[in-house]
């Protein structure tokens, strides 16, 4: 077996026309888990220093993995897609990840205008897929009992769909479980992302900031490196190769996007550089022209700045209104007061999905269509969600959804407009120049339709490919698997915060994603920060650009460690501990 890895990984690792190397000195293909391990073909030379992983691998391996009492609840499918369509078809594999522009997850419809990019796979080098080689090693054909993840368990048992907090008493936890009872492996996926070897104040680098930014994976570093070496070209405009591949390469990951938020087609996915130019992007179009003297926008208490500034800003250039939906003690939006601010003036409900600063993931469906029964339009703020579970914005009905890639593995200043197509095909551009218009003369400009209407300019082209890529990875890992993973890391976490005397949580609403949010009182929440800094624990302390809802909670800042998919309960330990003694001396 282990020599079949070895081999497994050294052909992966090999480039078309290249010999596959003697032996191999990069990651070991990870050793099959119930579900897919992660990117088995992204075996760069990754491997983290030996120092600094040795000291995170302390223990045995299994004490990276969220324990087995946290893994009972395995999600059928999450609360905002429940008839997601068209999800699930077979993964489609590359010998190297940065060439495969396929996907394993297909979110839009079978009708969908979206094209599966499958140029390039194992197959076409005559060589066995992902899939084949990993049934080879493990011996289990595709779909047995033993290829599935763990039992699934009834509808409700996950954190966001239920009603009530599971979070009463300590769940019983067993350390010798590996996290492959999640579907994937923590350890292999930490491998993944070279910062995590990273040492801060000669400790080991916990990253708890997930929320603000997450790491590479080396497969979106290589992508992005790749893109400048082998394909770099303005896109669209010229008929050389290089601007093929460029083109090819913007276009591909545009299509990638398109499959992960189950976009119907990719003329809906507009490039713009982040969640925040996203939002002005929809008020300086969509919202200038739609909204009038008079007309309200709606927005909940949770919303981060970028949710709430750009409205204010149209409001009081068309003259307006906003109207706030409050929430509960928990953090939770409060339905019944939603309902009342709705009318016929109610132009827009602008609604994020999942709370930067608590956590609270909201009943985003619900207030969508309440929306629209309205007469409204909405927009969903994916910055927050888009990494911790399955987005479908056509089972959500979003008219617009936007997100931020360096939330979900990406590189900073790439981020997405997703607009139902007829709505962006009414809408003016925003910008004006080139890439964006069909004709121009002095007496008149015919505009491109979308998305390119609204993309002037150079944009920011590697950076979408390395969105696509980062995306690849994600789907790889498994949305479904990532979010019970940290379901159960969150469910340790909490409890693990909740053991520190005096220490006040903010944000307990029932359903929650990866974000814990605290006050400790006799201690200045950047004297936390810092404390937690010296032994090399990466928080956010401060106001989360959410300053109204923090003062909501009667507060101006807060400590919020985030959880992402390659945290453990390690790490979570190490926070604890800190704080037990932070606690102890204030
Ligand atoms: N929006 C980012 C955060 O919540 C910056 O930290």
């Amino acid at each position: 077996m282990g020599e079949l890895a070895r081999l497994a990984n050294a052909f992966f690792s090999a480039l078309p026309g290249q010999e596959v190397p003697e032996s191999s000195s990069g990651l070991q293909l990870a050793e099959p888990g119930p579900s897919v391990a992660p990117t088995p073909a992204a075996a760069p030379a990754v491997a983290p220093a030996p120092s600094a992983l040795s000291d995170f691998g302390r223990g045995s391996e299994a004490s990276y993995a969220v324990p087995q009492g946290y893994a009972a609840a395995v999600p059928q499918v999450s609360a905002v897609q429940p008839s997601a369509p068209g999800v699930g078809g077979a993964p489609v594999s590359s010998p190297y990840y940065f060439l495969g522009e396929s996907s394993a997850y297909h979110s839009a419809p079978a009708s969908a205008n979206v094209i599966a990019d499958d140029r390039v796979t194992a197959q076409s080098f005559g060589l066995p897929g992902e899939e084949a080689l990993r049934e080879l090693l493990i011996g289990t054909p595709r779909g047995s009992p033993a290829s599935t993840p763990a039992a699934a368990p009834a509808s409700g048992q996950y954190y966001f769909l239920e009603a009530t907090p599971r979070l009463e008493k300590a769940p019983d936890f067993d350390r010798q479980v590996a996290s492959r009872q999640h579907g994937f492996d923590v350890n292999a996926v930490r491998r993944d992302f070279p910062t995590l070897a990273e040492r801060v104040n000669g400790k080991p680098l916990i990253w708890l900031d997930n929320a603000a930014t997450t790491h590479k994976p080396q497969a979106v570093i290589d992508r992005i490196s790749y893109f400048y070496q082998h394909e770099n070209s303005n896109i669209h405009r010229a008929a050389h190769e290089l601007a093929a591949r460029a083109t090819d390469a913007y276009e591909a990951a545009r299509n990638k996007v398109a499959r992960f938020i189950g976009a119907a087609s990719p003329d809906e996915i507009i490039f713009v550089r982040g969640a925040t130019e996203a939002i002005n992007l929809v008020a300086n179009t969509w919202g200038r022209q739609n909204i009038g003297a008079e007309d309200e926008i709606v927005v909940s208490q949770l919303e981060h700045h970028a949710n709430i500034v750009p409205w204010q800003l149209l409001a009081a250039s068309v003259g307006a209104k906003i109207r706030v939906i409050p929430v509960d003690d928990s953090g939770q939006i409060l339905l019944d007061e939603y309902r009342k601010l709705l009318n016929s003036r109610t132009k827009l409900v602008a609604i994020t999905q999942v709370s930067n600063a608590l956590g609270t993931v909201t009943p985003v469906q619900e207030i969508v269509a309440l929306a629209h029964a309205a007469g409204a339009k909405a927009l969903v703020d994916g910055a927050q969600s888009v990494s911790h579970l399955r987005v479908n914005v056509q089972a959500l009905d979003a008219d617009f959804f936007v997100f931020s890639g360096h939330k979900v593995f990406a590189p900073t200043g790439i981020g997405v407009v997703y607009g139902k197509a007829a709505l962006l095909d009414a809408m003016p551009p925003w910008q004006g120049g080139g890439n964006m218009i069909a004709d121009v003369t002095f007496e008149k400009t015919l505009y491109q339709p979308a998305p390119n209407r609204f993309e002037a300019g150079t944009g920011n082209i590697a950076d979408a490919v390395g969105l696509g890529a980062a995306l690849d990875y994600v789907e790889r890992i498994g949305l479904d698997n990532i979010a019970r993973y940290e379901h159960d890391l969150l469910v340790y976490a909490t409890h693990g915060l909740q053991s520190v005397p005096g220490l006040r949580l903010i944000g307990t609403a029932a359903n929650k994603a990866s974000v814990l949010s605290f006050v400790l009182p006799g201690c200045r929440t950047e004297e936390v920060g810092k404390a937690l800094n010296q032994e090399g624990i990466a928080v956010r302390s401060g106001h989360h650009c959410a300053q109204p809802i923090l003062r909501r909670f009667g507060l101006e800042a807060t400590v919020r460690p985030s959880l992402a998919f390659y945290n453990t309960c390690e790490e979570v330990d190490k926070l604890v501990a800190v704080l037990h003694r932070l606690a102890k001396r204030s």
